[in-house]
């Protein structure tokens, strides 16, 4: 990302969560308001983009859609991009809501985007004040979004703008009501592929550093490209090329085999990592439409130790 433009990819997700509350059943994950930060114009944007991708990664596809609504299914759903954007959505809210069960009283949103779980679980936001921390051109961006729309903000949210690659997660504790003391839980989606690996382990330390033993995060990266299937090679190809002329190219994966010793040294146990296949089994089995586990994206959970 560059320094003054909001995130499109964040755009591109929450047209992703918003369609597929709208079309598609049974749900993989439920976000009723996604749809609704978004303008018609930026919709309709999204759709052509992803039609245009259809068409010059997947011509033949293309051309057996009867029509513009199925041809936005086809693409949605046989790349993994959507997939990837609600089940790892499903898979913090699930370990976020255990974690709301063991006394966890924070929730801190990284890369938090167009997320709405500050307005979508208000029953939640009883119990856990939610901190967004995000790029400042996206939160800008989101925080008038949401002034236009005339949403209230709940009064346990704060918007904590931030670049991981300029400052430190730990000064968040100086910029809002965090507090260090309190068992947190911290998601980060859709985010560590975009940033160097440095950056990458120096925010994981920090959240280590600014939270209790056994505050817990959740994040999902770029594992190891799969050498034996084409198809796969040629879809995450697809989806590189695609972030890059979005302008936030991927730049970072973890070798599953490492990444218990990577977050030990940041201060964390490895509690869960989910393989492709361990997604799939959990949520995509049984589905009749095309959403699937991509080939190449994991789930990680760790606990600060
Ligand atoms: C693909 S979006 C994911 C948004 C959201 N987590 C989701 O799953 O829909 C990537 C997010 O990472 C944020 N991001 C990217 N680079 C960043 C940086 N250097 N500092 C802070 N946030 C960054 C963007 O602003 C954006 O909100």
């Amino acid at each position: 990302m560059d320094n003054n433009s909001f995130s499109l990819t964040a755009l591109g997700a929450a047209f992703m969560r918003g369609y597929h509350a709208r079309h598609d059943d049974p749900k993989i994950f439920h976000d009723p308001l996604a749809y609704g930060l978004l303008t018609e114009k930026e919709r309709f944007l999204i759709a052509r983009h992803w039609l245009n991708r259809l068409q010059s990664a997947d011509a033949e596809g293309a051309k057996m859609c009867p029509d513009e609504a199925s041809a936005l299914r086809r693409a949605l759903q046989i790349w993994t991009g959507a997939s990837v954007v609600l089940s790892r959505a499903r898979y913090a809210e699930e370990a976020l809501r255990e974690g709301i069960g063991r006394g966890i009283r924070q929730y801190v949103i990284l890369g938090a985007g167009m997320d709405t779980f500050a307005f979508r679980c208000p029953e939640a936001m009883e119990k856990v004040e939610v901190f967004e921390v995000d790029h400042p051109a996206t939160q800008t961006f989101k925080r008038n979004r949401i002034a236009e729309l005339g949403w209230k903000i709940p009064s346990g949210l704060h918007f904590v703008p931030l670049d991981f690659t300029e400052s430190s997660l730990g000064e968040m504790k100086s910029h809002s009501p965090y507090n260090p003391a309190g068992l947190t839980f911290f998601s980060w989606l859709g985010v560590t592929y975009y940033l160097s690996r440095k950056t990458v382990l120096d925010t994981l330390a920090a959240v280590a550093r600014i939270s209790p033993p056994e505050s817990m995060v959740v994040f999902d990266y770029l594992g190891p490209r799969v050498a034996s299937s084409r198809i796969a090679a040629k879809r995450l190809k697809a989806i590189g090329d695609s972030l890059r002329d979005l302008g936030e190219p991927l730049k970072t994966g973890f070798d599953p085999a490492a990444l218990g010793a990577d977050l030990a040294r940041s201060g964390l146990r490895l509690v869960e990592d989910l393989a492709p296949s361990d997604i799939q089994r959990r949520y995509f089995d049984g589905r009749t439409d095309g959403y699937r586990a991509s080939e190449h994206i994991r789930f990680a959970l760790a606990a600060v130790k």
